[in-house]
């Protein structure tokens, strides 16, 4: 269970003050996918960072199960975003300097698996996937779908129980992304997870539970 109580995120700057998030409560149960769409600026990535715990409300609280995963420091929300979490965020954040296989290994390699294991868990997403064939590449070698892909395997790898996804096929072409949405959505079924996905594209719609629209800071449910 993913929950967050009255959510706000107010940001500061020189020149303005927006609420990006504006009382934010959102109940995401185990097994459920969540879409999110909204215009731009709407708020969806602050929102999105604030459930997987890179960042922190202004005011109000963020759960994960019983634990209430805005209240920890840094160092104990990365411990559990680890074991918990596949983030893949608008900027992909790849490591240029290292191979495919090696982004891809980074969480497993963190969570000190043996590398017999790194390597089956790295090779087998990457044959599911179809891009196994990129391997030994490094990103900048890469086109834009081919690193979104990167990006979702190695969120994927882990199968960590919440999978957060901002714009996951903002490079793919129609077909992949219909074939990442339902591989995302098997994987995240399978072990009883939690999906929730920020998307512009609304042929995700068949592949989620539940939607809701993101305007100015407020976020309501669609039915
Ligand atoms: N670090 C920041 N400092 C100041 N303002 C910020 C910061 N991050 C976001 N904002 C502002 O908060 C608002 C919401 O931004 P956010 O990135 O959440 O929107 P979004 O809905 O994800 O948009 P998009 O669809 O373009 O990705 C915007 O007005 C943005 O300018
Ligand atoms: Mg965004």
């Amino acid at each position: 269970m993913i929950k967050s109580r009255n959510v706000c995120k107010e940001y500061k700057t020189k020149h303005y003050d927006i609420i990006a998030n504006n009382n934010i409560s959102i109940d995401i149960k185990n097994g459920e996918i969540v879409w999110v769409s909204g215009v731009s600026g709407a708020g969806k990535s602050t929102l999105l960072h604030i459930l997987a715990s890179i960042d922190v409300p202004t005011s109000g609280h963020v759960y994960w199960g019983d634990k209430e995963i805005s209240a920890l420091s840094d160092k104990e929300r990365s411990h559990f975003r680890l074991n918990n979490i596949g983030l893949i965020l608008q900027s992909l954040e790849l490591l240029k300097t290292q191979t495919v296989f090696d982004n891809i290994a980074l969480p497993l390699r963190f969570m000190k698996y043996d590398k017999q294991k790194i390597d089956t868990k790295v090779n087998t997403i990457l044959e599911e996937l179809n891009i196994i064939n990129l391997k030994n590449k490094k990103p900048e070698q890469l086109s834009g779908g081919q690193k979104q892909r990167i990006a979702i395997a190695r969120a994927l790898v882990t199968e960590a129980p919440y999978i957060l996804g901002d714009e996951i096929s903002a490079n793919l072409d129609g077909e992949t992304s219909k074939f990442i949405y339902n591989y995302v959505k098997t994987s995240i079924k399978k072990r009883n997870g939690i999906g929730f996905f920020i998307s512009h594209d609304t042929s995700i719609k068949d592949y989620v539970d539940t939607t809701y629209t993101m305007k100015d800071g407020i976020l309501e449910a669609l039915v």
